[in-house]
């Protein structure tokens, strides 16, 4: 990254909270890469995609990864060049799909969503299908962006932890996604406009993998998920129903701490031991 003379007089440690604050907390790579150039170059006025050969296609022009499965299947959103993605063609894509494999593709194949351009990997989710409880976060963080895994982090680490305590295994009976499938750079909180795009997607996921029970971790996943204002605070612990068209009958949600707030509360563990505990009596 190109820095201005007054960047270039900072001191080391100033310069270094600048960065973290625009969001370049990890090095990705040992070599620069001028991003500058990378767009202009994209900007460029280029032939016609269909008599360009194959290896002067922009990224844009190139066909999105769908899979085979949902090939004839997704609706395309429109490609990054028409604009900016909207919630409405988010939930056409996300209505679509009719398997796991085809919401991811249709996560993949969505054009126009900025977050998409800064995070590494889609994290999609992992875990059983009709699992006991479904777990969902608010956005991946930097080690899931790493390795394409939902939770895999200092958080994540806990919060398998709390999962085993009632005897709940990401690998057997349980299932892990977020709200947002992409990192926010910086791990900045999500916007509402990310949020709403997203929604559709977790929403039919949740649809589509049929849960026992819902357990939103966090605030910004039970405030999103049950159309409530107040915070986890008041959430936590309590019950509420998750209501969608694509269910049959209503699914219990019970709201938890986010395990990142209980490495840095470790107080409120007493209560989320409580409320996982309400967690394994609605699955018994
Ligand atoms: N925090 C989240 O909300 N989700 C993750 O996957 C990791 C950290």
């Amino acid at each position: 990254m190109g820095l201005s003379p007054e960047q270039n007089a900072m001191p080391p440690e100033a310069l270094l909270e600048w960065y973290v604050e625009m969001g370049a907390d990890e090095a990705i790579s040992d070599a620069e890469t001028n991003w500058f150039a990378a767009s202009e170059a994209a900007a460029a006025p280029v032939p016609r995609a269909e008599n360009a050969p194959a290896a002067i296609r922009t990224a844009a022009q190139a066909p999105a990864p769908v899979s085979v499965a949902s090939a004839q299947a997704q609706p395309r959103v429109p490609a990054s060049g028409a604009g900016p993605a909207t919630d409405k063609a988010a939930a056409t894509l996300a209505g679509a799909a009719q398997s796991l494999e085809e919401l991811r593709a249709a996560l993949e194949s969505l054009d126009g969503f900025p977050l998409k351009v800064t995070a590494t990997n889609l994290v999609f989710g992992e875990g059983v299908e009709t699992p006991d409880v479904m777990f969902i976060g608010e956005a991946p963080g930097a080690d899931e962006d790493r390795q394409g895994r939902p939770f895999v982090g200092a958080s994540g680490r806990l919060l398998d932890r709390m999962m085993r305590s009632i005897g709940l295994d990401r690998a057997e009976n349980a299932y892990i996604t977020n709200i947002l499938p992409w990192r926010p750079p910086g791990n900045r909180e999500p916007t509402a406009a990310e949020i709403a795009i997203c929604l559709p997607f977790i929403r039919r996921h949740i649809a589509l993998v049929r849960p026992r029970i819902v357990v939103p971790v966090g605030g910004t996943a039970a405030k999103t998920l049950l159309d409530q204002r107040q915070g986890i605070m008041r959430l936590r612990g309590r019950r509420f129903e998750f209501l969608d068209p694509d269910l049959e009958q209503p699914v219990p949600a019970v709201p938890l701490f986010h395990p990142a707030f209980l490495l840095r509360s470790g107080g409120q563990k007493a209560l989320a031991w409580r409320d996982l505990l309400t967690i394994k009596q609605i699955i018994q």
